[in-house]
């Protein structure tokens, strides 16, 4: 007769449970993404995304001091313009507001915090696509990308040690790899949005960012379809092969199975981006009374990691830095 299997034994204390544990989350896992609007002199609150705002440059740098003194090495920057154009030109100019914003941040934060600038056209064109129409209505892929390394070379000139393409264009990477690497910035680090899926779950954000896309469209014609699992690899091997140094899923929760491919096939760090319906649906059910935000919110970002992603994208970074040890 074998002993019966006692599993339990390893449970008994915290010392012993987190000697044993498999994951760690820390505040250095978490990124921040924070948006920032042109001409607005008080920051804004965005409803659905309790505890966010559209910050000021004032009040986004107060974030960030926040954010660095709670542990976090990572922020994510959106930028709210005040106006758009049909090709979101806004994205590129070096007085748009996310490159004076970078090159604020740069000056005071220097290396202690690691600047990505999301890299879409989406929030900048008056249509909501991310990225420049043809006059069918679809998006033109390879115009789209020769403005993405447009952008690319603004956010570094101001400041950004990460670039994030989020547009999935295809191309995207190698065009905006090949613009750095001709303007000297070779040390630029390319954050791709690999495997991004047509998600439910960006409701939240399009209010943050004042996106509407045109006629009730969708971005289903670009984004991945959530029914597809091993194109995911696909379009992460393409990014890599075209020089992405770390790749994104997102959304993450309803993902971790490609999280967890991605982790095993490629040998780049790979991040989930926890994104804005995630949580707010986590927010929500706690306002109610329903859950325990702050738990749920542990055991999600938790999940993640375990999945096997590096570091995770999260509106919660603030507050839950402050409740995990470093
Ligand atoms: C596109 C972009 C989106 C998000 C990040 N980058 C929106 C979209 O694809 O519609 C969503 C992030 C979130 O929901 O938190 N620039």
């Amino acid at each position: 007769m074998f002993p019966t299997e006692r599993p339990r034994r390893l449970r008994r204390t915290p010392a012993l449970r987190r000697l044993v544990a498999e994951t760690t989350l820390t505040p250095h896992d978490l990124v921040a993404p924070l948006f920032v609007a042109e001409g607005i002199f008080e920051p804004r609150a965005i409803s659905s995304l309790p505890g966010h705002f559209q910050h000021t440059i004032t009040s986004l740098r107060e974030e960030v001091r926040a954010l660095v003194r709670a542990g976090v090495r990572g922020v994510l920057l959106f930028g709210v313009p005040t106006t758009k154009d049909e090709v979101g030109s806004g994205a590129w100019d070096p007085d748009g507001v996310v490159q004076v914003a970078l090159r604020e941040l740069r000056d005071e934060f220097g290396d202690d915090i690691v600047l990505m600038a999301d890299l879409c056209l989406d929030e900048y064109t008056s249509h909501g696509h991310c990225g420049v129409l043809l006059p069918d209505g679809t998006v033109d892929n390879d115009a789209t990308i020769a403005l993405y390394a447009r952008v690319a070379v603004a956010q570094a000139q101001a400041g950004a040690a990460v670039v994030a393409p989020s547009g999935m264009m295809d191309g995207q990477v190698a065009a905006i790899r090949v613009a750095l690497d001709d303007a000297g910035f070779t040390d630029t680090i390319i954050l791709a949005y690999a495997a991004k899926y047509a998600s439910g779950l960006y409701g939240p954000f399009r209010d943050a960012v004042g996106v509407e896309i045109v006629e009730g469209g969708d971005r289903k014609g670009y984004q991945q379809d959530y029914r597809n699992r091993r194109e995911a690899l696909r379009e992460a091997r393409a990014d890599v092969a075209q020089g992405a140094d770390i790749v994104m899923v997102k959304p993450a929760m309803s993902y971790l199975d490609v999280v967890s491919d991605l982790h095993h096939a490629l040998d780049v760090p790979v991040c989930a981006y926890h994104v804005s319906g995630e949580y707010a649906m986590v927010k929500a059910a706690g306002a109610n009374g329903w859950i325990d935000e702050t738990a749920v919110a542990i055991e999600q970002l938790t999940a993640v990691r375990r999945a096997g992603a590096d570091f995770v994208l999260t509106y919660f970074a603030r507050e839950i830095a402050t409740e995990l040890d470093a």
